[in-house]
């Protein structure tokens, strides 16, 4: 473990020996540096470790597979994926060496905010299909090897909702509305700011009351203090559980609890709940922790299920909280999601993690339907592929984004195209997501390129053309390649087995770590030159190596 101001003599195998090197560990110099000629090399260097939990659970070391339903394959020619498409697919999921799917939601939904503004949490939308069709996917997953995971939106419903609309049509005051946050007044009740931009309040009407909305004016949030609210969502799991899905994703995990008499937010403005340093009423009061332990109440009555909360909130701490032994099994903590590609920050996240995480397993992620593509918000393919390798060297669970394993890069589309709500509502400024959920190029031609026969629901740029599944099956240097080898030596190979991380030294602008116990070393390579490669086999890079075997800049490797 790290000792402030010490010097440490660390472990490192080397080949078949072993070797000690010495390096300062916990002042500025943590990094062992050994120059050869002139070039800075990796050094073994013991400065962290964590332990995972021993045990079966499959979801510990999983990596899960997110799969935008509309985005993914349509099977009617609509224009919008759908769970036949999902089933159409599922061999290519099980070549890919996923363990799990994450489905978006394809409950009834205005579309508002594409499936999670829910108006009927234990249906199925036409859109999609049927629960036949839910029930069928679930049984062809299995068949596959396959587990599926669900997403269920507990903050807030569609304000097509049974219950909204009978609030509505009730009078201020009415058991009705309690389910709700309504509030009368002349203003709005207080300053808070929707997520997506703009009062996180409207009016149902000129002279009624307002309701409370933290995300589009379509997604009323629910009153977690009403019995009914808690009730339903306990028969929501329940119903799923029953038709046998493996696990649950909680949408705003962090925000099913407002604060106390709703007082206005104090924060500057423009703070984002991620980057300011004082709290936030909207989200993560500690009255959301009960219906974590309610969930958990539920889950624990289906063995091998799961939960996995959306937890955004500041405090390493207060996260941690979310997975306490009778709350959510795992949640995603985002670090590695809003971080550079920069060496010093990528391991600054990685340690932040997994010291968050503690004897949770962790949960790894550089892309969702939330966030560009890692090819745009990294700059290049290059360093989209060093931070695959990165991220499925990493103990715990991984969760991939479709078109992730393809080198999809999110799409310039024009303002026409644009659909989502956290555009519109942004008062002109061009920040939404659609970019990133254009759907998955397959095979042939546009303007469908095997998605759809119909018109693709955003549109697909001809670049995606030169990114096809079918292609990049063909192609042992593919993007995909490179996903499948990566997944196979995860579950194959034994020096994926180690539990524990410790980082060696590494020249600046570049990283190494090791499974602890096992062979495998993951290094990265960040800064503008090429770096010598760490000792030992060379099992996996993301970029061919330079003619002396020397790791390039924008490039990882796997080494055992
Ligand atoms: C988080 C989801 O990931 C996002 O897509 C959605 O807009 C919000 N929650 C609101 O449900």
């Amino acid at each position: 473990m790290r000792g402030d101001g010490e010097t440490e003599l660390a472990e490192s195998t080397v080949g078949s020996g072993t070797e000690r090197a010495e390096s300062t560990v916990g002042s500025e110099t943590e990094r062992a540096e050994s120059t050869i000629g002139s070039v800075t090399e990796f050094a073994g260097s013991h400065v962290d470790s964590r332990t995972e939990p021993a045990g079966p659970e499959w979801w510990a070391r999983a990596v899960v597979y997110q799969v935008y339903v509309r985005s993914f394959a349509d099977s009617d020619g609509d224009g919008v994926g759908d769970l036949a498409g999902v089933r159409s697919r599922l061999g290519y999921l099980e070549l890919l060496g996923v363990d799990a799917v994450w489905l978006s939601p394809v409950y009834p939904s205005p579309g508002v905010d594409h499936g999670y503004d829910v108006s009927d949490p234990r249906d199925v939308d036409p859109l999609f299909g049927t629960l036949d069709d839910f029930d069928g996917l679930l049984a062809d997953a299995r068949r596959h090897g396959i587990r599926v995971i669900i997403d269920v939106v507990p903050n807030h419903t569609s304000d097509q909702h049974e219950w909204f609309r009978a609030a509505v049509s009730a009078a201020p005051g009415s058991p009705e509305r309690a389910r709700y946050h309504f509030r009368g007044g002349a203003a709005p009740p207080n300053n808070w700011q929707s997520v997506f931009g703009g009062p996180a309040w409207t009016r149902v009407a000129p002279d009624d009351e307002w309701y409370l909305h933290l995300f589009a004016p379509g997604q009323p949030d629910l009153n977690w203090a009403h019995a009914e609210v808690r009730e339903d969502l306990e028969k929501t799991l329940r119903f799923w559980c029953d038709r046998g899905v493996d696990g649950v994703r909680i949408d705003v995990a962090h925000g099913l609890a407002k604060a106390e008499g709703l007082p206005d937010d104090r924060r500057q403005p423009g703070w984002t709940v991620l980057t300011e340093d004082a709290p936030d009423p909207r989200f993560d009061q500690d009255g959301v922790h009960e219906v974590h332990r309610l969930i958990r109440g539920v889950l624990d009555r289906y063995p091998g299920r799961m939960a996995i909360g959306e937890v955004i909130v500041r405090d390493d701490a207060r996260w941690a909280a979310y997975v306490r032994p009778d709350e959510l099994h795992l949640a995603f903590h985002f670090g590695l999601l809003n971080c550079a590609f920069a060496a010093d920050e990528i391991r600054e996240c990685i340690d932040r993690t997994l010291a968050a995480a503690g004897d949770t397993p962790a949960v790894w992620t550089i892309a969702n339907h939330d966030n560009p593509h890692p090819v745009t918000r990294y700059g290049s393919l290059e360093r989209a592929r060093a931070m695959a390798l990165v991220t499925l060297a990493l103990p715990g669970s991984a969760y991939l984004y479709n078109g992730e394993e393809l080198g999809l890069p999110d799409v310039d589309l024009p303002d026409s195209a644009l659909q989502d709500p956290a555009w519109r509502l942004s008062d002109g400024v061009r920040r939404g997501r659609d970019g990133c959920r254009v759907p998955l190029p397959w095979e042939g031609e546009g303007p469908g390129y095997g998605f759809t026969t119909g018109e693709p629901w955003l549109p697909m740029p001809e670049s995606y053309g030169e990114l096809t599944a079918a292609d990049q099956l063909e192609d042992p240097v593919s993007t995909l390649s490179l996903y499948r080898q990566a997944l196979e030596l995860r579950k194959e190979h034994p020096a994926f087995r180690g539990d524990e991380v410790e980082w060696f030294g590494a020249p600046e602008g570049c990283l190494a770590f090791r499974r602890v116990g096992t062979t495998l070393v993951c290094a990265l390579n960040t800064s503008e030159r090429p770096v010598p490669l760490p000792p030992g086999d060379v099992l996996l890079t993301s970029a061919p190596l330079e003619a002396n075997g020397d790791l390039p800049p924008n490039t990882a490797a796997w080494l055992a």
